[in-house]
């Protein structure tokens, strides 16, 4: 059983003693670090690939997650480089995950494509309640500020979205937006892995709050001084032997018809 840790935007790797590894997944290979960290293997998987080097609509997700399954990960924080649509959130807070709303369009979405029979996921907890409390419990411990718990957007990419888009988003309760949580989110469920998705605010979102257009400086800036204590946060969540598949229902999500 391990433990894993997916870096989005900014965040490329953990400190500590790692080694690198390629899984080979029938949807293609993976490059991920192993490290040890009080004694346990945990997998680091940057979500874009090492160097930043594939957009949002390309990545190949289910890879991605199929990787983790193969190496036995039961438990998955992500993290997340997101804009803010909601005025409570501002550049470098961050939130937790509590559900999503999914405007992508293009992308495979789906481990289920027919083969065995049809499958329907569950999505009324798409979050684990169990890594979030960890969360927040831990949180406190690491000097990490938890602004409150966010709907995430999901947009196609790899544009920004319009003014227009955000506004609709913003009234329809949408906190943060970003590009990659769907379908990671879904295909961690499709594959019985407990996952919870920490979003780094980079930005206000088009049109909201201020004009001024997008600072790619700024959103180095608010996730450099983040990502450490989120990380180091995580880590301790990882090494508590308590953690377990028990006190959910992210098991037992996939549906037969
Ligand atoms: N929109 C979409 N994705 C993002 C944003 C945004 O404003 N900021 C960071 N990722």
């Amino acid at each position: 059983m391990r433990r894993a840790i997916i870096g989005g935007t900014g965040v490329y790797g953990v400190e500590g003693d790692s080694r690198q590894e390629t899984v080979v997944t029938e949807y293609g290979a993976v490059e991920v670090d192993i490290l040890t960290y009080k004694g346990q293997e945990i997998v680091f998987l940057a979500r874009h690939g090492k160097g930043h080097s594939v957009p949002p609509h390309l990545i190949n997700y289910r890879a991605n997650m199929m990787a983790l399954k193969q190496l036995e990960v039961t438990h998955v924080y992500a993290t997340c480089a997101v804009g803010s649509c909601n005025k409570e959130y501002a550049p470098g807070d961050i939130v937790v995950m509590r559900d999503f709303m999914d405007f992508t369009k293009v992308r495979p979405i789906t481990f289920y494509e027919g083969q065995d029979g049809v499958k329907h996921t569950d999505m009324s907890e798409p979050y684990c309640h169990d890594m979030v409390e960890r969360f927040y419990k831990e949180s406190i411990k690491h000097n990490v500020k938890i602004k409150g718990n966010a709907v995430y957007v999901c947009t196609e990419g790899p544009r920004f979205e319009t003014a227009a888009e955000i506004d609709f988003y913003h009234r329809n309760k949408g906190d943060v937006v970003g590009m990659t949580n769907v379908p990671e989110v879904v295909l961690a469920k499709e594959l019985g892995l407990c996952y919870s998705a920490i979003g780094i605010i980079t930005n206000y979102c088009t049109g909201f709050m201020s004009e001024e257009e997008m600072d790619h400086e700024g959103i180095m800036e608010a996730m450099a001084d983040n990502k450490e204590r989120i990380t180091g946060c995580v880590l301790d969540i990882f090494s508590d032997a308590s953690l377990n598949q028990e006190s959910c229902r992210c098991k037992h999500a996939v549906m037969n018809l």
